[in-house]
């Protein structure tokens, strides 16, 4: 197959989404749905990625190179219409030479499959491929005319078309493929003489039919081409994107007992025999590694969860959380920006940030390093098989020798050797029969208050 290069249209504000962001730039399945038709672009191998925004839209330059490094953007500053809008695209693909894919920024459910099959069609004799789809209901979408021989011969818009072409099911999803030879002469040809005063992107058939060339079309299901265009849109295609996902992640092994409650990012990732309990909720950057268990209710972000380990419940695991094999981390433990290796034990009610805890280390209930002074982070580390003791506040930088334990409640501020004990807290002191004396104290002197009132 010829080169590929992609033509993503996202200048259009998306007014109903009622949002200070551009349309594209909200999010389905943790991942915005620039992100989504990129990753679909680039699963077909496109070379080179030109998206068109707004003016006042410089969030999307960030969010395109981080799924294209070599994206780049082209602004439209006046909104005149869809093949106005690719002609924009020209200066940054002008000395590109194979086939230009045009995809729409705000539609996300595009199958990489679809998009190689459009691609396919371009020809020498085809230099340009439509992807169409079927619809009981074709209102508001532009109707794919064919001759006898179903050959495409023209796309007229909802708002130009007789009532006649109105009856046409087969419509427009405004996704093509176009020869990159053939692509910047046609846009030249396109005036603005229609319903809309706009520069139609679709009367490109027509021209191309003129030139006696052929259009192939590629025909998809509607639901791969759904657009959004409010948030209840956007929600619903969470629904479908969750279920797509949690479906692939159980296939490969993933038991979820409660799958509607689990909430899974486009790109989180699982080993096999992995078991979830209800209300787990996955951010961007995820991997689980084999027979790991996630107990119910937790929230984790950029996390790797290595084998066997076992997570939860309430667990929260923040970005940079590395846990190795066989690590337990327990009920209301908050982890970030820690390693925690093979075997270590952060079972209860503990933060534990900017740390490394060491192989087989057991960290007592209520442990805290203390991370921050308000100014700057410093880092904690635990040695190999050490025990912190419940309780204890661990004052960042520090470290905890391997093999050393800490008594419970105690406050560390000075590095701990190894095997040693560290204890910081006032002795205890026990005063025999106090509670006994106090107490008779207390009732004599109540005694003596009520006699007066009386
Ligand atoms: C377009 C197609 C129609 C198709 C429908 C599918 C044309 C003329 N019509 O209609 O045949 O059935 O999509 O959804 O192409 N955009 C820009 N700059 C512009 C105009 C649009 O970037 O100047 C972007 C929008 O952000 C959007 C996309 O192009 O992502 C489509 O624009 P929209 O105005 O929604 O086109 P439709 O009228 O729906
Ligand atoms: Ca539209």
């Amino acid at each position: 197959m010829a080169n590929i290069a992609c033509v993503i249209l996202g200048a259009g504000k998306g007014t109903r989404m009622k949002s200070n962001q551009p349309k594209v730039m909200h999010q389905v399945a943790g991942r915005s749905l620039l992100g989504h038709v990129i990753t679909a672009a680039n699963e077909i191998n496109a070379q080179q990625h030109c998206i068109i925004c707004g003016p006042d839209m410089p969030q999307m330059e960030a969010e395109a190179k981080s799924f294209a490094p070599n994206a780049t953007l082209a602004i439209q500053e006046d909104r005149l219409g869809t093949g106005h809008a690719v002609s924009m695209a020209k200066n940054a693909l002008v000395d590109f030479d194979g086939t230009v894919l045009i995809l729409y920024g705000d539609v996300p459910l595009i199958n990489p499959k679809t998009l190689k099959n459009l691609a396919s069609l371009i020809a020498t004799d085809m230099p340009l491929a439509v992807l169409g789809f079927e619809t009981p209901t074709p209102k508001g979408y532009g109707r794919l005319v064919q001759n006898d021989e179903g050959n495409l011969i023209a796309i007229i818009e909802e708002k130009d078309a007789t009532d006649e072409q109105r009856q046409i099911q087969l419509c427009n999803s405004g996704i093509m493929a176009v020869d990159s030879k053939h692509l910047w002469p046609l846009l030249e040809k396109l005036d603005n003489n229609n319903a809309a005063q706009e520069y139609y992107l679709t009367d490109i058939v027509r021209h191309c039919v003129d030139q006696n060339k052929q259009v192939g079309i590629a025909v998809c299901g509607p639901d791969e081409v759904a657009g959004i265009n409010d948030r209840r849109q956007l929600a619903d295609m969470e629904h479908v994107f969750q279920t797509k996902l949690r479906n692939a992640a159980m296939d490969q092994g993933v038991t979820m007992v409660s799958p509607q409650s689990v909430f899974l990012n486009a790109d989180t990732v699982f080993g096999t025999d992995v078991t979830i309990e209800p209300n787990v909720f996955f951010g961007k950057g995820v991997s689980v590694g084999d027979n790991v268990t996630i107990y119910a209710n937790c929230h984790i972000v950029e996390t790797s969860i290595g084998e066997g380990a076992l997570i939860g419940p309430f667990a929260r695991l923040r970005p940079g959380t590395d846990l190795a094999k066989n690590t337990k981390v327990g009920n209301f433990v908050e982890i970030k920006k820690a390693t925690i290796e093979k075997g270590a034990k952060v079972n209860h009610l503990t933060y534990i940030g900017d740390a490394l805890v060491g192989e087989k280390a057991n960290i007592g209930a209520g442990t805290i390093t203390c991370n921050y002074d308000g100014f700057g982070k410093a880092k904690t580390i635990i040695g190999k098989g050490a025990f912190v003791g419940s309780n204890s506040s661990l004052i960042a930088p520090v470290s905890i020798g391997d093999g050393a334990y800490v008594g419970s409640a105690s406050v560390i501020t000075k590095n701990v050797p190894d095997d040693a004990l560290a204890l910081s807290r006032a002795e205890q002191v026990n005063k025999p029969e106090w509670a006994k004396r106090f107490r008779a104290a207390k009732l004599r002197s109540s005694k003596t208050k009520n006699s007066k009132k009386g």
